[in-house]
């Protein structure tokens, strides 16, 4: 069989040709699982009945959305919507927040439109609302499934009151590359881990229940890809194997679909040569042949519109393609409301076509019962209150990464802080910079947010003495301030573009020397260097912030580096000059209380990378799971050839190959020891693989707590694949489990491993296993290296 992205499937009919052609699909490929209540009797009789009743032009009107709020992209509409609202030429519209906005809407639609039917408020609620919790990529760094679930029921709750019942989260785009800003609102770069992640945000937000008052609608986004933008440039064109499409970029979406997600959002990007939001082999033939999606696709902001600058046609023809290849709703392109019903009329586009997405649009607001109840009670007045504070902290708490802490002489070990430490400087212009602990894209106020400065001033009174040591922007950097006014906030409300830096690093340098300990927050400012249109080329400390640390560290007063940032960034002198190093990301409102728990050793650090870190940004795309080369042989990531004395080798002259922070890699406050693992079976008959029961095998390890204090570590299971006829990465995350241990304490674990897990996609693109010995390692890390084989046999 050909490739499935071989033939150039652009129209529909051509589309439907090729999948009557399509074999039927191995076990694991044919599992639709269709969100019940948006397939059921009750919701489809009463669609139906709707659709109907429905004019062609009322039929269109649910295709089109609105931003009738605040801009999210590019050039937003201006339009009078209370009269488009009454003649029902609008099925949803975003960024409208509140219930006093919301039911304004909804009342004309319910009272003044013809058939009444109510409008879809969706809005970004990305992690957490009003009550911020850390960015995605640090939820990801808890690899706590329930911490996932957690920010979304919060995130659904606060939205709901607002009159928001669709939220366009989960993000679950692989993201290989942190020049691309947008990897602060993935998983980071690994399709189980992201899987496992992509599952709990959807049942979070919709608790299995779309019609729950205080449950939204989730949408998976961005479809497809959109993390593999050539060179970290968002927007930017993708191209890769369909092996690598469907084994490391999809897996996450379809975790999704098989949770039940509603709604589905398309990408910007192109992928191997045809547009994400005109893709049939995509949203057709994948997300609802294959996987058997029922719910809506909505296109992002403008996305169809920009279809024109793909060069795939003019205003009409993008329109069609966009709607024929499977995107029901277009967001703020204004292309579906003023091209598609001339194009019906004229026979070019079969009406069939507009009541399948109408169709797809009224099930979702059926099934969240909008009809029955389309307004919204008036908006309580969010307050941070105690309760809303702990459940942020418990989360923020479980998202910071130990990347390093090792002994200073004379003081042990640094982290965590003792009253040994009498004097201690806060420095760095992150340590009291509230917007930007928030994180990119967040809806929390400021206000709310505890700071770095205020916790430990809390905590430690006149022991505490604060610099901010330079602005986290300066020179050429502060241009940013002008350009970027996204997401609600005002350009140049920063405090980050210090006046004069050197000054600011003197007087740093000065309380430092008169500390025992500096404690330095430093970073990127989220708030202008991450998120959506935020890709870089650098991926250093921003401003004069890495002069400040230097500065410091030459003080030979020991050094503790507190990172916040929503992407890897480049740590190399640091990690060679500096002590204790904690990863923080963005940690949202109870960023303060959750650092000093870590730095205090009130909570013992359990957070592991979602992400690698790289040495240098010149060997991005950097992830674990690689593919293996010729030169070397048998090129592990323990043994990468780094300075090797061997010309011809697949490695860089100037820089070692491997990451400097690995995929899964995070300390504790205590060790933990591993036992080899142990499988139940360890030759599996090929046929009983295929058979796709389930597990055929298991993987046991014993992993204990060698240390004198309590912890949780994230043990992970890798393998590889050694023989397979696709080359295979090597080695794959396929299990992690958190486990609490006691001082001195053993835990038996176990993993399964069935069809799931050992699969790949072969030559003809079709998941399957093949008679081979899998390498099977548990521990810590990505480095993990106790091992056993695992045989498959004919
Ligand atoms: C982003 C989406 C977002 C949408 C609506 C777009 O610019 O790419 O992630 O959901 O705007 O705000």
């Amino acid at each position: 069989m050909q490739s499935a992205f071989a033939p150039k499937a652009s129209s529909l009919s051509l589309l439907l040709l090729f999948v009557a052609l399509v074999p039927p699909s191995s076990p694991a490929q044919a599992r639709p699982v269709p969100n019940p209540q948006l397939a059921s009797k009750e919701v489809n009789a009463r669609t139906e009945s709707l659709l109907k009743k429905m004019t062609l032009e009322e039929k269109i009107g649910q295709l089109v959305q609105y931003s009738a709020g605040f801009a999210t992209g590019p050039a937003a509409s201006n339009l009078t919507y209370d009269d488009l609202v009454a003649k029902g030429q609008v099925g949803s519209m975003l960024n409208v927040v509140g219930a006093e906005k919301t039911n304004h809407y909804q009342h004309i639609a319910m009272e003044k439109s013809r058939l009444h039917i109510p409008i879809l408020f969706g809005l970004d609620v990305i992690h957490g609302d009003h009550t911020t919790f850390p960015i995605p990529l640090a939820v990801a760094a808890s690899w706590d499934p329930q911490a996932a679930e957690t920010v979304a029921r919060s995130g659904a709750v606060e939205a709901r009151a607002d009159g928001i019942d669709w939220v366009f989260s989960p993000m679950v785009d692989i993201a290989r590359d942190p020049r691309w800003g947008r990897i602060v609102e993935s998983n980071g770069e690994d399709p189980y881990l992201s899987s496992v992640m992509a599952r709990a945000w959807v049942k979070g937000y919709q608790q299995g229940d779309l019609s729950k008052l205080d449950s939204v609608a989730a949408c998976v986004k961005h479809f497809a890809a959109y993390g593999a933008a050539i060179a970290g440039r968002d927007y930017n064109a993708t191209d890769m194997s369909e092996q690598t499409l469907r084994q490391v970029y999809l897996p996450p979406y379809h975790a999704a679909v098989e949770a039940g997600v509603a709604t589905v959002m398309s990408s910007f990007n192109s992928i191997n040569g045809i547009p994400a939001t005109a893709n049939p082999l995509i949203l057709t033939q994948i997300l609802r042949r294959e996987w058997g999606f029922d719910g809506l696709v909505v296109s992002d902001w403008g996305a169809v519109g920009e279809l024109k600058n793909h060069s795939i046609g003019d205003g009409p023809t993008v329109a069609r393609k966009s709607l024929e290849a499977g995107v029901d709703m277009d967001m703020e392109g204004n292309l579906f409301g003023t091209t598609i019903s001339s194009q019906v009329r004229s026979g070019k586009i079969p009406e069939s076509v507009v009541d399948e997405a109408a169709r797809r649009i009224l099930r979702v607001k059926f099934a969240l019962g909008l009809f029955d109840h389309p307004y919204t009670d008036s908006s309580p007045v969010y307050e941070a209150t105690p309760e809303r504070r702990a459940v942020a902290r418990k989360v923020a708490d479980e998202t910071i990464v130990l990347l390093k802490n090792d002994p200073v002489e004379g003081v042990g070990a640094l982290l965590p802080l003792t009253a040994k430490a009498k004097k201690i400087a806060l420095i760095g212009p992150l340590a009291d910079d509230a917007r930007d602990l928030l994180g990119a894209w967040s809806a929390g106020d400021p206000k709310n947010v505890i700071t770095l400065k205020q916790e430990l001033t809390d905590r430690l009174g006149d022991r505490l003495t604060y610099a901010v040591g330079c602005g986290a922007l300066a020179g050429e950097d502060e241009k940013i301030l002008e350009r970027v006014t996204f997401g609600g906030s005002v350009a140049g409300s920063s405090p980050q573009a210090a006046a004069d830096d050197e000054k600011s690093i003197a007087e740093a340098v000065e309380i430092a020397r008169q500390s025992d300990v500096a404690i330095l927050a430093l970073g990127e400012p989220a708030n202008w260097m991450e998120g959506e249109a935020s890709s870089r080329v650098h991926l250093g400390f921003t401003g004069n912030q890495e002069k400040l640390l230097e500065a410091v560290v030459a003080t030979g007063k020991p050094v503790i580096l507190v990172v916040l940032a929503g992407r890897p960034l480049e740590l190399k002198w640091a990690a060679e000059h500096v002590s204790a190093i904690l990863e923080a990301w963005s940690p949202g409102i109870e960023a303060g209380p959750s650092v000093a728990d870590v730095l205090f050793g009130d909570v013992n650090p359990s957070g592991k990378l979602p992400s690698s870190f790289p040495r240098a940004v010149g060997q991005e795309p950097l992830y674990y799971a690689q593919l293996p080369t010729g030169r070397p042989a048998h090129v592990d990531l323990t043994h990468m050839p780094t300075n090797s004395e061997e010309k011809f080798v697949s490695r860089y002259v100037d820089e070692q190959n491997s990451a400097l922070f690995p995929f899964g890699w995070g300390l504790s406050y205590t060790r933990f020891s591993y036992a080899k693992p142990t499988l139940s079976r360890t030759e599996i008959p090929l046929q009983e693989v295929l058979a796709d029961r389930g597990a055929v095998t298991t993987v046991s390890i014993d992993v204990t707590n060698t240390g004198r204090v309590a912890g949780t570590e994230v043990v992970q299971l890798y393998i590889r694949n050694t023989e397979a006829s696709v080359e295979q990465p090597v080695r794959e995350l396929k299990g992690f489990a958190r486990v609490e241990l006691a001082p001195g304490e053993t835990k038996h674990l176990t993993f399964p491993l069935g069809f799931d897990e050992l699969s790949f996609y072969n030559v003809d693109v079709k998941r399957t296993v093949e008679p081979t010995t899998y390498d099977v390692w548990v521990g810590g890390s990505s480095l993990a290296d106790q091992k056993t084989d695992l045989k498959i046999v004919e």
